[in-house]
């Protein structure tokens, strides 16, 4: 298609490996006026995700990548192909929406400063798996979620916004979790629109 019949908003690729609830609440701000971008691709790593279903109802495109050897990274060319399937579809925001795999050069080079993470934590505490778990167990009094940009560190990139929940007096992981949740399907749908609309500041693609 010419550049000039091209969408003018911004085009989003989404990655998930789950149930895809936060993939839910960005179509949710979509169609309630609040998210104005275009989803080209959906992908994931793990066949029938529910992610996926969300994608169907949506009519959206969805790509899943060949199973691999490994459950925490994608063998280098299987993330080839799902780095090349998301630059065909001009994906200009890469967003990952409880994708649980570790990114590796392939999607990094396709996508510099150009990938953004949900994390169940007030980052820079709890990275990595359970993270509400982590700050239940640490005895922490507030714990949260991060929005953060994507790099060669384990959710270590620059934080972009954060939303915070008490930990209430008989808090379980799962409650935890669930209110944290909560936060999470608000805060990924509004850093995704202040990317779009500028109020958010875009790093460069080489810092
Ligand atoms: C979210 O809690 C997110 O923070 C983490 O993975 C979970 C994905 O949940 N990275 P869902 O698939 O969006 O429901």
């Amino acid at each position: 298609m010419p550049s000039s019949k091209k969408s003018q908003l911004l085009r989003i690729g989404v990655l998930g490996s789950g149930k895809g609830s936060n993939f839910k609440a960005i179509l949710d701000a979509m169609a309630d006026g609040k998210l104005d971008v275009e989803v080209t691709l959906v992908g994931t790593d793990i066949a029938g995700a529910g992610i996926l279903d969300h994608a169907a109802s949506a009519h959206l495109p969805a790509y899943t990548c060949e199973k691999g050897a490994y459950k925490t990274k994608l063998e280098p060319e299987i993330e080839q192909a799902l780095a090349e399937a998301l630059l065909k579809a001009d994906v200009e925001l890469l967003v990952l929406a409880g994708y649980m795999r570790v990114l590796k050069a392939p999607l990094l080079a396709a996508f510099p400063n150009r990938i953004i993470n949900i994390h169940p934590s007030l980052l820079p505490k709890f990275p990595g798996l359970e993270a509400w778990r982590q700050a239940l167990e640490a005895g922490e009094r507030e714990a949260g979620c991060t929005v953060h940009w994507v790099n060669e560190v384990i959710d270590g990139g620059a934080i972009i916004r954060q939303r915070s929940v008490s930990v209430l007096e008989g808090d379980t992981a799962e409650s935890l979790q669930q209110r944290i949740q909560v936060e999470e399907h608000l805060l990924l749908p509004e850093v995704i629109a202040g990317l779009a609309n500028g109020d958010i500041p875009w790093p460069s693609k080489s810092s």
